[in-house]
């Protein structure tokens, strides 16, 4: 709901297991690529998100039989799909609605998607998704912001990506499944949900090679069946439960990861001089009182993920010293510095680059959060404060992590849920608390 906020009452280490749900951005894909079949799919660990919700809503508008549990599991029909339009008033709601693009043109040869407009993080252009449509044979229109694509039939082809683009990499990859011969995009993306897409593509049947290498080859087949599959568990989700152990000098186990996917935060923490024990499904993350100060630049995977540059953040505020960090992926991502700033941290940003000056702490406010990922910093800032932090704009949250204050409370944290427009930070400074 649109006027709810956390309430947070730092200060407490966070202890215990968290378990990590389905990748958000490995189901923004396959949920749409499921349509692509002409028999219904079944996809299970899925997170149960604002964003999972919203293109269920989408898919049934397109004419897919669609139902979701709450328990994780969604079955796709896309054989009653019959429109390649994509309603303007749902598609605005979510930027990943242009997978519709690359799965309507692989399955009418046409689709109309409205164009997805920048977003809190920065510009957010489409142009390798289109160079990718029109390398495959497809004419590619433009006009009133509406994205316009079309092909009598498409034909494999080369793509060399100009940027690394998870986005671009699977949309063509949906749009090429079955297309005529062989398509191979090279410079490709690596990351897991790119993977992920891969693997659920070929189980229905596609026949998808090197995915999670730069080179992905994919030979179009005619048609695609239906299929059971499981998401992977989210990569950021579990980084930003990794850094909130540390950031909250906790011991918290993160389960049911795949500890490689973590590699290069679990590679940052350690510098900082934090514990990271890696398990088969699972890590453990043991916080230090004082981390040692860190320099990061986000790259595309392995790298270290801009997804979490704002969640690490909070780690670098309080460290000693001087720590930096360089987001190279995108051009205003720094949104929840302002933020940071009013709960103490002394954070100096300049071009694409933040300069932390460690301080012994923070102290709780009322703070806003401005896009996901930076509202998931907040409340990791809120956790680490002394005193109370209210983060409002909390369905930027609830877009991308599945009731975060329930896990959060599940590992000693004192976090809550507040009804719209109720203020504790209010009551609690005419000592009114309604909390506990
Ligand atoms: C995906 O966005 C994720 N979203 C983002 O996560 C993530 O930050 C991003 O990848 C990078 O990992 C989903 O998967 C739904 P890109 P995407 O195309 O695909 C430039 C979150 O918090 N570019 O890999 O849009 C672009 O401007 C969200 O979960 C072009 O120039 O990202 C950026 O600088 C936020 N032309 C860089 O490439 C294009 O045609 C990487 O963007 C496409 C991208």
């Amino acid at each position: 709901m649109l006027l709810e906020k956390f309430y947070i009452r730092g200060g407490k280490p966070l202890t215990g297991t968290v378990t990590i749900g389905g990748a958000k951005n490995a189901v923004v894909a396959i949920m749409p690529a499921a349509l692509l079949a002409d028999e219904s799919c079944t996809i299970d660990n899925l997170p149960y998100i604002d964003d999972v919700i919203t293109l269920a809503d989408i898919l049934e508008e397109v004419g897919a039989k669609v139902s979701l549990s709450t328990k994780g599991r969604i079955t796709i029909d896309g054989s009653t799909v019959t429109d390649h339009k994509a309603p303007y008033d749902m598609v605005k709601r979510m930027r990943a609605s242009y997978y519709l693009l690359g799965v309507l043109l692989g399955k009418f040869g046409k689709a109309e998607i409205p164009l997805p407009g920048g977003c809190e993080i920065g510009a957010r252009p489409i142009d390798q998704h289109i160079k990718g449509f029109e390398a495959l044979g497809a004419k590619v229109e433009i006009e009133h912001g509406i994205v316009r694509a079309e092909a009598k039939r498409l034909i494999g082809n080369e793509i060399y990506l100009d940027v690394v683009s998870v986005g671009a990499t699977i949309n063509i990859m949906l749009a090429a499944v079955k297309a005529e011969g062989l398509t191979t995009i090279v410079n490709a993306a690596k990351e897991p949900h790119v993977v992920d897409v891969a693997n659920f593509l070929n189980c229905m049947g596609a026949k998808v090679k090197g995915a999670g290498t730069d080179t992905i080859r994919i030979k179009g087949v005619d048609k695609l069946s239906g299929c059971e599959y499981t998401i992977i568990p989210d990569q950021i989700e579990a980084g930003t439960f990794m850094i909130a152990a540390a950031a909250t000098n906790g011991d918290v186990i993160v389960a049911n990861v795949i500890p490689k996917h973590l590699e290069s935060v679990t590679a940052k923490l350690l510098e900082m001089g934090i514990e990271v024990i890696e398990g088969d499904d699972y890590v453990r993350v043991k916080g230090i009182s004082k981390p040692r100060k860190v320099n990061i630049k986000t790259l595309p995977y392995p790298g270290f993920p801009t997804d979490l540059q704002q969640p690490i953040s909070v780690l670098c505020s309080i460290a000693e010293g001087t720590s930096i960090i360089h987001e190279s992926l995108f051009d205003h991502r720094f949104r929840h510095v302002e933020e940071l700033s009013r709960m103490g941290a002394k954070i100096k940003v300049e071009d694409r680059v933040a300069i932390f000056e460690g301080v012994d702490g923070l102290t709780g406010a009322l703070v806003s959060a401005t896009d996901l990922r930076a509202g998931a910093a907040l409340i990791i800032a809120g956790l680490v404060a002394e005193g109370v932090t209210e983060v409002d704009n909390i369905h930027f949250i609830d877009r991308g992590y599945e009731r975060i204050e329930r896990k959060l409370a599940g590992l000693n944290a004192d976090i809550k849920r507040l009804d719209d427009g109720q203020s504790l930070l209010k009551a609690v400074s005419s000592n009114v608390s309604l909390i506990k």
